[in-house]
């Protein structure tokens, strides 16, 4: 008998956490086969997401920086992600930039969605980046996290158009719908472990013919 063991997921999230939910529900309804959300992890007290975590019965931490150096700061929440396993890091709202100790010590494990279609407006602000641009077209991505600002491989990427009447408000919320359901589908494949990357492609893996 074949037993997959399930990936134990950390969400990293600073606010809403309308993307966290929206893993936990992919979990929960095994969109995301062999895999559980272990700990929902917030860098802000008052994030938001961490009373939806709590609700659905997610373990939560916060674990502020409170004018420790950066690489202090990711050393607790490293033993905490390692004390508990944890196979997989989603970033959802995570809003620091990781050391290159913590991406080490996860490499090829951390995931983070962001607003746009990089690798055009990296950083802040990415839907305002977009509508300053004048672009006629925008999205979000979801990419492997490297030491690069936004910059590592990309797993999947959604479009949405960009109309004139936009503010930042209504296209980031139209670029919102898609990310909830493209995090699910890059989430899946990661945990499925049917891909490779090649230079900086993210390939799916043909599946084998039982
Ligand atoms: C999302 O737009 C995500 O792409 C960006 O931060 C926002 C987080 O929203 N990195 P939420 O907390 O998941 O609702």
């Amino acid at each position: 008998m074949l037993i997959m063991i399930s990936t134990r997921i950390a969400i990293l999230i600073s606010g809403r956490g309308s993307n966290m939910t929206a893993l936990a529900d992919a979990v929960e309804s095994n969109r995301i086969p062999n895999a559980e959300v272990s700990i929902v992890i917030s860098d802000k007290a008052d994030a938001a997401g961490l009373k939806l975590a709590h609700a659905r019965g997610i373990e939560t931490l916060v674990c502020e920086r409170k004018g420790r150096k950066r690489e202090e700061h990711e050393a607790g929440i490293i033993a905490k992600l390692q004390e508990r396993e944890i196979g997989l890091v989603c970033l959802a709202g995570y809003m620091r930039l990781l050391s290159p100790c913590f991406i080490q010590a996860f490499t090829g494990r951390i995931l983070n969605i962001h607003p746009s279609l990089l690798p055009s407006f990296p950083g802040l602000d990415a839907q305002r980046q977009a509508l300053d641009h004048g672009v006629k077209f925008s999205g979000c991505t979801v990419h492997f996290v490297d030491d690069t600002l936004d910059g590592g491989p990309i797993i999947a990427q959604r479009v949405v158009p960009v109309f004139e009447d936009d503010t930042e408000q209504t296209l980031a919320n139209r670029i919102l719908a898609e990310e909830h359901d493209v995090y699910a589908e890059a989430v899946a494949l990661v945990v499925s472990g049917d891909y490779e990357i090649v230079g900086r492609q993210v390939k799916q893996r043909a599946k084998a013919i039982k």
